[in-house]
């Protein structure tokens, strides 16, 4: 079964994640990962699957009030791995190796076993960088240009 035209998995394009939206995010993680395990002789196949359902936990992470964030943002790190995987078994067949790279994607939360778990995460957290800088200098332009003068904004 094609992972990304299931209709399950195309409601990721509604779920926020740092710049953008989860459904961008898997995809430039999956095909980031896949150009690293073609490099080193990996499962290429496995990787980009795996790579694709690592987020697919299919909510919007939302801090509850009067929560502190940091224990938010740790449950949730903790939490998505395994509901990504149980929703990804929902739908799909997966191997050893692709359930490693869902369940083991938050490293140092999880330990990846295989190699291409390891390229998963490693993937997943440059991009992660990337798109949450994205974000911050996104934020950073629009808070100074609130605060120009009227005549000097372009
Ligand atoms: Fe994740
Ligand atoms: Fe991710």
């Amino acid at each position: 079964m094609p992972i990304i035209e299931h209709e399950e998995y195309q409601k990721m394009r509604i779920i926020p994640h740092h710049h953008g939206s989860v459904f961008d995010h898997s995809l430039a993680v999956a095909y980031l990962a896949y150009r690293i395990a073609s490099r080193c002789n990996l499962d290429v196949e496995s990787t980009i699957r795996g790579a694709l359902l690592h987020d697919f936990y299919l909510y919007k992470f939302k801090k509850r009030e009067n929560r502190n964030i940091l224990i938010e943002g740790l449950r949730h790190s903790r939490n998505h791995p395994k509901i990504a995987k149980k929703n990804a078994l929902k739908y799909f067949e997966l191997n050893v190796k692709e359930i490693d790279i869902i369940v083991n994607h938050m490293f140092p939360i999880g330990l990846p076993r295989c190699y291409e778990a390891w390229v998963t995460t490693l993937a997943d957290k440059s991009l992660a960088l990337i798109e949450y800088s994205a974000r911050v200098a996104y934020c950073m332009y629009w808070r100074r240009r609130r605060q120009l003068p009227r005549n000097l904004k372009a």
